[in-house]
């Protein structure tokens, strides 16, 4: 997969991506990310990417060339499954989501900033518009990196332990089962019994049991789903 970031702020989404698994799939080849600075693309001296609103409205607003030099740049070079800008108003991002995305070959993803982009991108460039959550960000790359991370821990072979994604909260509209490690007693605090039991259909059940008590008790809203 590989995972183009145009944003006006390289800088903020380097260290997120730059860790742990998500590094670590960079460097086995399971995922490439790119990230564009935007201002490459302007058309001035400045390196200006926005102007002031038509219409009055208060704030800046991101510019229609530079985004669309960006974006017709990567496409010159491959086809791109999806094209997506973080924003507060698009759907609202959940692991459905992530698996989907996680299948593809090729995605862009433009961070929004300011008071937006200029409609135009939304109408004629962008496929996908997604929130990460009903609240404001200041810009769209916290947003690009929880979308990133999210999507490339579901590649194949990122995670070595391969049950390990499918076990994970949502991935059956379910939270996931409480886990223990040792010691199995701690100041009195007992580890359940039936997980030091060695009987792996009994584990089993009880970690069904909890993920439905779990789900039941604090979200569920996923039940209904
Ligand atoms: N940009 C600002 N707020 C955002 C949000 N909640 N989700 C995605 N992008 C954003």
């Amino acid at each position: 997969m590989r995972i183009d970031i145009i944003t006006v702020l390289p800088e903020l989404l380097k260290s997120p991506l730059d860790h742990s698994i998500i590094k670590r799939a960079q460097q086995k080849g399971h995922v490439e990310i790119h990230i564009h600075n935007l201002r490459d693309y302007s058309t001035n001296k400045h390196r200006n990417i926005d102007d002031y609103a038509f219409g009055g409205e208060a704030g800046m607003v991101m510019m229609i060339e530079p985004i669309d030099r960006a974006i017709t740049a990567l496409k010159a070079e491959r086809n791109y499954d999806e094209i997506i800008y973080t924003s507060p108003d698009g759907i609202k991002y959940n692991q459905k989501e992530a698996n989907k995305l996680s299948v593809f070959e090729n995605i862009i993803i433009l961070c929004g900033h300011y008071k937006g982009i200029d409609q135009r991108i939304r109408e004629h460039i962008i496929t996908k518009e997604i929130s990460i959550g009903d609240y404001v960000l200041t810009g769209g790359e916290l947003a690009a990196a929880i979308i990133v991370d999210s999507v490339v821990r579901l590649i194949p072979g990122v995670i070595s332990d391969e049950t390990s994604a499918l076990t994970d909260s949502f991935q059956d509209d379910l939270l996931a089962p409480p886990v223990y490690t040792r010691p199995a007693e701690y100041k009195g605090w007992k580890v359940p019994d039936v997980l030091l039991s060695g009987n792996l259909k009994e584990i089993d059940k009880w970690k069904e049991e909890q993920s439905i008590e779990r789900t039941k008790r604090l979200r569920p809203d996923l039940l209904d789903e």
